[in-house]
């Protein structure tokens, strides 16, 4: 009898020791579905998160670029002069085991460049696995990991080019992977939270860094170093994210993503457009030289309301005469350019960019240049998107 309780306490030690035991052996092994995901990828993927996904979780795809999220400093301070772009998309999730947490997480590198080497053909590059990525069912969102020098372009001309409505989020940091108190792993957490929520669907696409959100079309860098650097003049962030989730507060009015005209393929040859810039004893040297280069755009970054400096206004009209297009932007940071307002834009058939900054105009341009040269319909575009 006793020998029998015994036998029976023991079985049920072991039962209980297995059923401790045995989920804690099963998350060590590999699962045979993580397996089967890994080769159905395409060679150029990195399956970064190890463990099988966890259904529940949305489905997030991190497209990395360089940058100095990805980048090391020879020291923990070295704030400046490091080195950008060195870090393989795996280190960057690896970096954050908590991203396991709120997504299934899995990575490809893409490009791996310093932003200020970002090209047109680069652009399109991204945005062609954009769509790719966006279009399998399976997938809930993107991050794209970029340099924030030029982040605000990619950011507006991908605004202009997905074709989907699931969130994209562009995410980058002001400090090294290697520095004290780095912000690229809580900024990288945050993208993952807003790209896998339902509250970033339809948005357009969205820039994140330093706990705030902001539209692609509105944001623009404003400071060299500072980790509040991203500002949206006069409009204001779209929203924050606070502990995994995103909270949004307004959203741009301009059309975006599936609601533009333009699509893109890594073929898409974009015309050149040139950004002049406004100043004092301006000379139309640079603007002569744009033209005789090939461009068939000239964004001008005028003073004040766009103003043109006499000696440089001759030149534009004849540009204009050429077929280049005139496009009066501003350098001031903020604000509309008025048409009409400090130039005949109507006699000279120039067009206003609108409240949208030089850079991101040159690319409006760009893409509006792929469908038409008139310049009526391409103001409108300048009023649209
Ligand atoms: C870059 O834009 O690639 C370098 C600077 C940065 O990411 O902050």
């Amino acid at each position: 009898m006793r020998k029998s309780r015994a036998a029976l306490a023991l079985l049920f030690a072991l039962t209980i020791a297995m059923v401790m035991i045995l989920p804690a052996i099963a998350q060590l092994a590999p699962s045979k579905r993580s397996a089967a995901a890994v080769v159905q990828r395409q060679p150029s993927e990195t399956i970064a998160q190890a463990s099988a996904p966890t259904a529940k979780l949305p489905s997030v795809v991190i497209l990395a670029t360089g940058g100095t999220i990805a980048g090391t400093g020879a020291t923990s301070t070295t704030t400046v002069g490091y080195q950008a772009a060195k870090l393989p998309v795996t280190a960057l999730i690896t970096a954050v085991p908590e991203l396991k947490k709120i997504a299934n997480v899995t990575g490809e590198q893409v490009l791996q460049i310093a932003s200020e080497n970002m090209t047109n053909e680069g652009l399109l590059t991204l945005a062609d696995r954009v769509n790719v990525v966006l279009a399998k069912p399976d997938v809930d969102g993107v991050v794209i990991t970029h340099g924030t020098d030029t982040i605000e372009e990619t950011a507006y001309f991908l605004n202009l080019v997905t074709k989907s409505q699931k969130p994209v989020v562009i995410v980058g940091s002001m400090r090294p992977a290697t520095a004290l108190s780095a912000d690229g792993p809580l900024n990288l957490y945050n993208a993952v939270a807003i790209a896998g929520s339902p509250a970033a669907v339809g948005k357009g696409v969205l820039v994140s860094l330093n706990d705030q959100i902001s539209a692609a079309r509105e944001v623009a860098k404003a400071n060299t170093t500072s980790l509040n650097t991203f500002q949206t003049p006069d409009l204001g962030y779209l929203g924050y994210v606070e502990l995994g989730k995103p909270y949004f507060y307004r959203t741009s009015t301009r059309k975006h993503t599936t609601a533009t005209p333009f699509t893109v393929t890594p073929s898409t040859k974009l015309p050149q457009v040139d950004i002049i810039y406004g100043y004092g004893n301006n000379s139309p040297v640079l603007l002569n030289a744009a033209v005789a280069d090939g461009a068939k755009g000239i964004v001008y970054a005028g003073v004040g309301n766009g103003s043109i400096s006499v000696q440089l206004e001759s030149a534009a009209i004849a540009a204009r005469k050429k077929g280049v297009i005139i496009a009066r932007s501003a350098r001031a940071g903020s604000g509309r350019v008025v048409r009409n307002g400090e130039e005949k834009d109507d006699e000279n058939d120039f067009i206003v960019a609108d409240n949208l900054n030089p850079q991101k105009a040159r690319l409006l341009l760009m893409l509006g240049l792929t469908i038409t040269s008139d310049t009526k319909a391409l103001q409108e575009m300048f009023y649209t998107y």
